[in-house]
């Protein structure tokens, strides 16, 4: 006799529960057991759960630091603070995105290609570029294929967008204040075109407006064994006035990748 199990429910209102009723109409016999399978479950589609209840991906902010927090020296070098163990796994959290995203300060710095090339892969997620005055270089390597690029700008009348559409980049306008891209609005637009999980790399402004929005839900940091004082910070942002406005985080994994540490720590909001 059939008998099926079920972790969790699916979330999305256009098709909870009619699965289970289909089952159960052919006779089925369906248990939900939720509990601590249904976080579980929940957990490996921790992507589809926020798009579908909150309206907006889950977002990952993936940081490359010293022991001392310093994301870059103050001159913008930054390749490579951590080791080679620790690129690689962070490749593995690239792979697992619907959409990875960087900002045009680093993309004019590093010219990343911001792609999956040291773990095995058969697609290449949406890479997206916040460029408020679509001043990306049409040269740069993160427009080359394979995949789709998709650049979030505030200033409709920016002269680059027809020699940035011509590499292949779709350019969607999203401006919000002080003429900067409008953050909370991209992520409802990258929902929108399905996109679960939205690993950021970028540098300490853009993870500053992040951070300050409240936007992160995740921040996957590795921290090598070095300090390298003066620098650019993790995400800028502040200065606060009292402890007590300290952004609220729980580590939920630390573990030594190569020479660097690994700390996973999660909002304590979301
Ligand atoms: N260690 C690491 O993990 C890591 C990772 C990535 C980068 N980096 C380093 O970071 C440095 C670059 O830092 P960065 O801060 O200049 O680059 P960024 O954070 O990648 O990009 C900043 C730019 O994003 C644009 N932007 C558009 N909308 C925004 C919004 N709502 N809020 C904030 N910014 C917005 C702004 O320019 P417009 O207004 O002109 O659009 C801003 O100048 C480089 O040295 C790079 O090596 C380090």
């Amino acid at each position: 006799m059939a008998h099926v199990i079920v972790a969790a429910q699916d979330a999305n209102p256009l098709v909870a529960g009619q699965g289970i009723a289909r089952l159960r109409a052919a006779g089925i016999a369906v248990d939900v057991i939720d509990g601590e399978w249904g976080e579980a479950s929940r957990e490996l589609n921790i992507g589809f759960f926020s798009r579908i209840t909150r309206g907006r991906p889950w977002v990952r902010m993936k940081i490359a630091a010293s022991l001392d927090g310093r994301t870059a020296l103050s001159n913008g070098i930054s390749q490579w603070i951590t080791g080679e163990a620790a690129r690689v796994d962070g490749h593995a959290w690239r792979k697992r995105a619907g959409a990875l995203l960087t900002g045009v300060g680093t993309v004019l710095e590093d010219n990343p290609r911001l792609d999956v090339r040291f773990v095995a892969t058969a697609r290449q997620p949406l890479r997206v570029i916040v460029d408020s005055r679509l001043q990306s270089p049409p040269g740069a390597r993160i427009l080359d294929a394979p995949g789709s690029v998709l650049i979030y700008a505030a200033d409709e009348s920016a002269s680059t967008s027809a020699a940035l559409g011509s590499r292949g980049a779709e350019i969607a306008f999203k401006p919000g204040a002080g003429g900067k891209v409008d953050l909370s609005a991209m992520l409802t637009d990258l929902a929108a075109r399905g996109i679960n999980e939205l690993h950021v790399e970028a540098g300490h402004k853009l993870n500053g407006s992040f951070v300050r929005e409240g936007l992160v839900d995740e921040f996957l940091i590795y921290m090598a064994p070095k300090l390298l004082g003066a620098g650019r910070e993790m995400a800028a942002f502040g200065p606060l006035q009292a402890l007590s406005e300290a952004v609220p985080l729980r580590f939920t994994s630390i573990e030594l990748i190569g020479e660097d540490l690994r700390i996973i720590a999660r909002s304590t909001l979301s």
